[in-house]
């Protein structure tokens, strides 16, 4: 089986995961923290060290003007902050292209379209992906175009760059590749994936703080606890995320 190839253009770091958000104490000498590749993590960094897919990342500085090596420039009719150059970016996204010929171009943005899990599975079923991380305030409109990139948003809020983005996105596409979670039967059961969220999970022991297992899950009757679980999901997804319930509800007529 092929690897997924993934393209990464970053603007805001050399290499994104030499980024540490959330340690502004870290030595210099201190090795570069990798969330995704890791070694040490059981999904993506195992299946990276397995050949289940790569990453290559391209820093926009590399592509900048002149002596600065700039990649932005002030908003065309005025206004604040910085935009992304469109010739900067297209010739990053070219160079990514280059290892990546079919591999459909996303623009991290909040302004795109969500990424659900419905995205992801299309896009753990492409040859690869290149990734277009942004920082500053915007992305000329003609690169988005002239490059076909598809924006994608995760959620409702501005981060400061699209790298901690691509993060979410690659660690949610490789875990659906083959062969990434050891149990297949394990996917299909989460959140999201029947259009529900998953129902509560229990463990030993049978009683905690003086709180038992649902009886149903002690019984042995797979019928039952299926039924159970079915009816616990629909419960969830009811009172948490009516427009999930509401969007499942349109499906089946
Ligand atoms: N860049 C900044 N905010 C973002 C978001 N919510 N999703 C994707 N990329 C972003």
């Amino acid at each position: 089986m092929a690897a997924l190839l993934l393209s990464a253009v970053v603007a805001g770091w050399l290499s994104m995961f030499e980024y540490c958000p959330f340690s502004s104490t870290r030595p210099t000498f201190a090795p570069p923290r990798d969330p995704i590749r890791s070694e040490s993590d059981p999904l993506a960094g195992d299946a990276l060290k397995r050949g289940l897919w790569s990453l290559d990342t391209v820093a926009l500085r590399d592509f900048g003007i002149g002596r600065h090596r700039q990649v932005d420039d002030t908003p065309a009719g005025g206004g604040a902050g910085m935009v992304l150059r469109a010739d900067v970016v297209a010739a990053a996204l070219d160079a990514a292209r280059a290892t990546a010929a079919e591999a459909p171009a996303i623009y991290l943005s909040p302004r795109g379209e969500p990424l659900t899990q419905a995205l992801v599975r299309d896009f753990a079923a492409t040859p690869g992906l290149i990734l277009l991380a942004g920082r500053f305030e915007g992305l000329d409109q003609r690169v988005v175009e002239a490059r076909a990139l598809r924006e994608v948003s995760i959620g409702d809020y501005v981060l400061s760059g699209g790298e901690l983005a691509a993060m979410v996105l690659i660690d949610a596409v490789v875990r659906l590749l083959p062969g990434v979670v050891g149990k297949a039967a394990s996917l299909n059961e989460e959140s999201f994936e029947a259009g529900l969220l998953e129902y509560p999970q229990y463990t030993r022991p049978r009683e905690w703080e003086g709180v038992e297992i649902p009886q149903v899950l002690l019984s042995g009757d797979h019928k039952r606890i299926a039924e159970w679980r079915r009816a616990e999901a629909e419960r969830i997804t009811r009172e948490r995320r009516p427009d999930l319930w509401r969007a499942r509800g349109r499906k089946d007529k």
